[in-house]
């Protein structure tokens, strides 16, 4: 194993902090990932699934407390709060950092420290970037593992160039004869980014983006940084090529808020005949101008932490698939065979199992048998639809950018921006009930900038001008086109109107057919939408009603946005582009002529 005298200097300090017991570095090996199951399998914090039901899976339940990402113990510590912006919790670098050095104190006492070495992107791709991930929890090994591309083969291509540190505890040292217990983590919380030195400090949680610190807390929040400096992006979008009957294919990628369909969009099976969807990522986008003059975009990851909650053969069959074997569940039930369950998996639900208290669960009992943000891990190369080009170093050419929240009124079906300085004023304009995949209240609309409030590592307000900065790199007719989408929209009955999932294909096929410049659009005051008859709604039981249900906002409700917005900006002060407020007046200007 190569380790450079900067990496070895950097892994003695963080140990003389911790005070480990002893050090581990990950070889990415097989073997090695076995080892650590079986350990952990022997201390009672995981378990075995059936080998039979599902070969070399793993099962794991937190601690009650520790489920989800905690935005409010997240911060971006820039030297100047400017820079960190209106959005974003600060703190001092400095004083940041006093008050980590003390309670890392010897936090792993007791504990091993594993040293991973990792790859965002295709190893020794030129927009992959390698971080280190220093953990004292193993579980967050396995998970890196699956997520993404670790061991000697990192350091290989790292020799003795940059990484970005990333130092995780659970903040649970076993000091004094204490006994571990099946989920340590701390009650203090702190998720840590110094975009400036672009390292990260994370401690108190073992659970997914707070935790596994290639995903959110590099890729997007570090990333976006990196991006905004070297005239890139690090966006939260999947990525998705799809082919049209005819052959031609196109790749899409759309930025949702956490738990607002990435996952299902990225691989959906189609519900006409003749599309093909493939994958490409399922959350996270770097994008970088081609010498084409066109953006090319990879996912930095190496598979999917998926909310699994719903995820069922019916609505995302190759998500299934992709978790058939090598994967890992977390907060989710257990049979009584030995596989997993989680609500909306199957229309039956099962006579008996054990949820993710570890209680006995039946149809009966009050609580879901499974967190709401429970989770599987699976490797992407097993999702049947993987994209031929997913590890090409070049990235794929994206065509369309889509927005989309959950929104249950005003926010129509689909609708185009008229060019990418009203797209970006979309993006700005992202509102969405909040989901389980954060700590807060559930189902409160929030503003949510191009999803992005809780990962961007800077002053959104320079963010939306970075977005406006892309659009002007380019020619109008080389950048992807914009679209809004709203799945989540509802009758009067609080019932989803549009059937969502696969049959999201039939807005795919649109904005296909607008990219290929195709008129079957109107106007609406707040942008493009599908002329009458132009979505292919064949089979579906939607009548016109419906229809206009899903597409119609009143004069009352979009001045009402406008003015909803227009207070929002203000959060912005000077920061705020100009470009957003002629965009926001002249909507207002559309709506005053309804
Ligand atoms: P993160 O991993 O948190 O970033 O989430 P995500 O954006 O990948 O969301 P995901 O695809 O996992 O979907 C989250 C929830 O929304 C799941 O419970 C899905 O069943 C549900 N969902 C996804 N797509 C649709 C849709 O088209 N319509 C409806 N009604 N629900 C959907
Ligand atoms: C999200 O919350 O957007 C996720 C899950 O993708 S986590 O990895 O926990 O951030
Ligand atoms: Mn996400």
């Amino acid at each position: 194993m190569k380790i450079s005298n900067k990496l070895q200097k950097w892994v003695d300090e963080c140990a003389e902090l911790c005070k480990p017991d002893q050090i581990h570095w990950c070889d990415g090996s097989e073997e090695e990932y076995e080892k650590i199951a079986d350990m952990l399998i022997k201390k009672g914090a995981i378990k075995k699934l059936n080998e039979s039901k599902r070969p070399n899976s793993y099962y794991a339940i937190s601690d009650p407390t520790d489920v989800a990402r905690v935005e409010d113990r997240t911060f971006i510590c820039s030297k100047k709060q400017e820079d960190a912006g209106p959005t974003n919790n600060w703190k001092d670098p400095a004083e940041m950092k006093k008050i980590l050095t003390g309670i890392y104190d010897g936090c792993m006492k007791g504990r091993t420290m594993y040293v991973i070495p990792y790859s965002m992107g295709p190893l020794g791709s030129k927009i992959a970037h390698i971080g280190i991930e220093i953990t004292d929890s193993p579980y967050v090994v396995m998970n890196m593992k699956i997520m993404t591309r670790i061991g000697t083969k990192v350091l290989d291509v790292l020799g003795d160039g940059d990484f970005v540190p990333c130092l995780h505890s659970v903040g649970y040292p076993l000091t004094d004869g204490k006994e571990d217990v099946a989920w340590p983590c701390n009650k203090e919380k702190y998720i840590v980014q110094f975009p400036e030195e672009r390292s990260i400090w994370s401690y108190g949680s073992g659970y997914g983006g707070n935790a596994l610190l290639g995903k959110k807390c590099f890729a997007l929040r570090i990333a976006s940084a990196m991006a905004r400096d070297q005239g890139w992006m690090a966006e939260h979008m999947l990525i998705v090529g799809i082919t049209s009957p005819d052959g031609v294919k196109k790749y899409i990628a759309a930025a949702f808020p956490s738990a607002c369909g990435k996952t299902n969009l990225a691989m959906l099976t189609p519900t006409i005949p003749g599309w093909k969807v493939e994958t490409v990522g399922d959350d996270i986008a770097w994008m970088k101008f081609g010498d084409d003059g066109r953006l090319y975009a990879i996912n930095p990851e190496y598979g999917f932490f998926g909310v699994a909650p719903g995820t069922s053969y019916e609505t995302n069959g190759n998500a299934m698939k992709s978790m058939e074997k090598n994967s890992l569940f977390t907060n989710v039930a257990l049979t009584d065979d030995g596989d997993v369950w989680w609500e909306g998996m199957t229309k039956e639900k099962p006579d008996h199992l054990t949820d993710w208290h570890g209680n006995d669960w039946t149809p009966e009992s009050k609580d879901p048998s499974s967190h709401p943000n429970s989770r599987f891990t699976a490797p992407a190369s097993q999702c049947p639809v993987i994209d031929k080009d997913w590890e090409n170093p070049k990235g794929v050419p994206i065509s369309a950018i889509l927005f989309g929240g959950r929104r249950a009124s005003i926010v129509p079906l689909v609708n185009e921006a008229f060019d990418w300085q009203y797209g970006t004023f979309l993006g700005s304009s992202v509102s969405s009930e909040m989901t389980a995949a954060a700590a807060g209240t559930l189902g409160k609309l929030r503003h949510d900038p191009f999803a992005m409030l809780p990962f961007c590592g800077y002053n959104m307000g320079d963010y939306f001008a970075h977005w406006l900065s892309i659009g002007k790199k380019s020619d109008a007719a080389k950048l992807p086109k914009i679209f809004y989408v709203n799945w989540f929209r509802k009758d009067e009955n609080g019932k989803f109107i549009w059937p969502g999932y696969g049959d999201n294909i039939r807005v795919l096929k649109w904005v296909f057919e607008r990219l290929g410049g195709s008129d079957n659009y109107e106007d609406r005051p707040y942008g493009r939408i599908p002329s009458k008859g132009a979505l292919d709604i064949s089979g579906l039981d939607l009548n016109d009603d419906d229809m206009e249900k899903l597409f119609a906002v009143t004069k009352e409700e979009g001045t009402a946005e406008v003015n909803e917005l227009r207070e929002y900006f203000k959060k912005f002060g000077d920061k705020l582009p100009a470009e957003l407020t002629e965009e926001l007046n002249k909507l207002e200007e559309r709506y005053n002529k309804m």
